[in-house]
């Protein structure tokens, strides 16, 4: 596989070595230099502290020089659809983009967030599979509008690193934020999990179901890999007697296009859709997990994002650990 777009593009135990790799970089067992003298092109449609960052340092410490570009800031605003004229204030279009910046660069990385418009145009991921076809350079997505595979393989190796390998009974929950948020944490997160092997509960209220294909492939990669999955729509019961906590906000597919109407629709959650200590204490023990940005005492408590079990920080810095296992496979192959 030449890019990597979605953790259902590979094996679970070629994603189990990537772990394996980003283990040995994390505990300094190796210092392999593959892109000495190489350059990797870093697109930010949108803002970014954890993937710019780890991705700017890994590709540094692999050796190579990160070329970072935003479009409609640093770099000219970009058209992706084919056949189009473009009169509009697109200046130029990702054919010429990504085949120019392929002559420079060994790898282009890519993060282009839903815009929470059209569900049906959103869900295909146009902007990252138009980079895919347009390049013969590995494509990493760096969370694009339905999914975020580098975070779920941090997610993953943060699990085993603090819980060890194996089967472990994980909650995936919704919460209350003031906006409707993208769906691509959640998704590629779930499908991880399933595809690890995890117990999966998934936790939302009604309005917040994930793409019903998606779900489809989350039970066969469950059901391949030894683990399940369920659904629950009470957020109390949902942390029983679980190992991991991770929380998450997203809008609703079918407000897609109308941010008023989700956010009525969510109006009288946010009292009990939030991540407490008398939830956690109906765990087991469990770990707090977020991709973080997060809003503090919204999507979770002080008590809890400041408390031992809350391992955010960790999970973050794996994020240049699996990033730089990722870059070492792509562009050794
Ligand atoms: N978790 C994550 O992707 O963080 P950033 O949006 O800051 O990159």
């Amino acid at each position: 596989m030449k890019d990597f777009l979605v953790t259902s593009d590979f094996s679970t135990d070629h994603l189990t070595s990537l772990i394996g790799s980003a283990n040995r970089f994390k505990q300094g067992e190796v210092d392999d230099k593959p892109l000495a003298g190489r350059s990797v092109a870093l697109v930010f449609f949108n803002p970014s502290l954890r993937t710019r960052a780890s991705m700017q340092v890994g590709i540094y410490e692999l050796g190579g020089n990160a070329v970072i570009l935003e479009p409609g800031g640093t770099s000219w605003t970009l058209e992706h659809r084919e056949g189009i004229v473009m009169e509009g204030n697109k200046t130029e279009h990702l054919a010429e983009f990504v085949r120019v910046l392929e002559r420079y660069v060994s790898a282009i990385g890519v993060r282009t967030f839903a815009g929470l418009e059209d569900w049906e145009t959103e869900r295909a991921d146009p902007i990252l599979n138009a980079f895919a076809r347009y390049a013969s350079v590995p494509i990493i997505n760096l969370e694009s509008a339905m999914h975020h595979p580098c975070q779920s393989m941090a997610d993953m190796m943060t699990i085993r690193e603090k819980l060890g390998a194996g089967r472990k009974k994980v909650l995936m929950t919704w919460a209350w934020h003031p906006k409707p948020l993208p769906m691509a944490v959640p998704n590629s997160f779930a499908l991880a999990a399933a595809q690890f092997g995890h117990d999966l509960r998934i936790a939302h209220p009604r309005g917040y179901e994930l793409d019903e294909e998606l779900v489809a492939e989350i039970e066969k990669e469950a059901t391949a890999n030894g683990g399940s999955v369920e659904f629950c729509d009470d957020i109390h019961t949902a942390f029983d007697d679980v190992d991991v906590v991770y929380a998450k906000s997203w809008g609703g597919k079918e407000f897609y296009g109308n941010a008023e109407a989700d956010l009525t629709h969510r109006k009288g959650l946010r009292s009990d859709w939030i991540v407490d200590k008398p939830k956690m204490e109906r765990t087991n023990s469990g770990i707090f997990m977020h991709c973080l940005p997060v809003r503090r005492n919204v999507v979770v408590t002080d008590d809890v994002i400041d408390s031992a079990s809350s391992v955010v920080v960790d999970e973050a810095e794996n994020r240049l650990h699996i990033q730089k296992a990722i870059l070492s496979d792509l562009v050794s192959d």
